[in-house]
């Protein structure tokens, strides 16, 4: 044996149900969407991988954090506690929290970017492209021709076309 099965080192102790579907179902829902998956309902998809977001468990100190956390409107200990964390794991002294990835963008490219602007890279997250673009900047994909190509096998699909990113 050349490997070692591992197992997950935590106990899961929340499970919420799923709809279960059949391929043809999930096929009608497709076509029924236009091939437009924002266009599904959720419980129309069995295993979602449109996002990472808030899909994972939490753990115990996660949830025992949110009745220790400080919700006081100015000088909260858990702005300073997350700061401090975020500060030695980055070295980045201006540590500016939002709730969501998208809303990052949202500042981000609003600071960033603007009409004229050109942001590259190997493919843009949809949120990611949609602040740029709104911004009035352009957003350009340039992953190796390997990553368009679902039936193709490579050790890494994310890489950026080089060649391209010079041109
Ligand atoms: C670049 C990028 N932007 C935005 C998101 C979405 O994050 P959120 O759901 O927190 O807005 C993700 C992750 O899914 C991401 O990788």
């Amino acid at each position: 044996m050349n490997y070692k099965t591992i197992i997950e080192p935590f106990k899961i102790k929340v499970v919420e149900p799923i709809k279960i579907t059949t391929v043809e179902e999930r096929k009608a829902f497709l076509k029924k969407a236009n091939y437009n998956t924002f266009l599904l309902n959720s419980e129309e998809v069995l295993i979602d991988f449109l996002t990472d977001s808030g899909t994972s468990a939490m753990s115990a100190d996660q949830w025992a954090g949110i009745m220790q956390g400080d919700e006081s409107y100015a000088g909260s200990s858990s702005y300073h506690k997350m700061h401090k964390t975020v500060f030695n794991l980055t070295g980045m002294e201006y540590i500016y929290p939002v709730h969501q990835g998208r809303a990052g963008e949202r500042i981000l490219y609003s600071l960033l970017g603007g009409k004229g602007k050109t942001f590259i890279s190997n493919t843009h997250f949809d949120t990611t492209r949609a602040n740029i673009e709104f911004s009035g900047a352009e957003a350009i994909d340039i992953v190796i021709p390997e990553g368009l190509n679902p039936m193709q096998y490579h050790p890494f699909k994310g890489n950026m076309d080089t060649e391209k990113l010079e041109n």
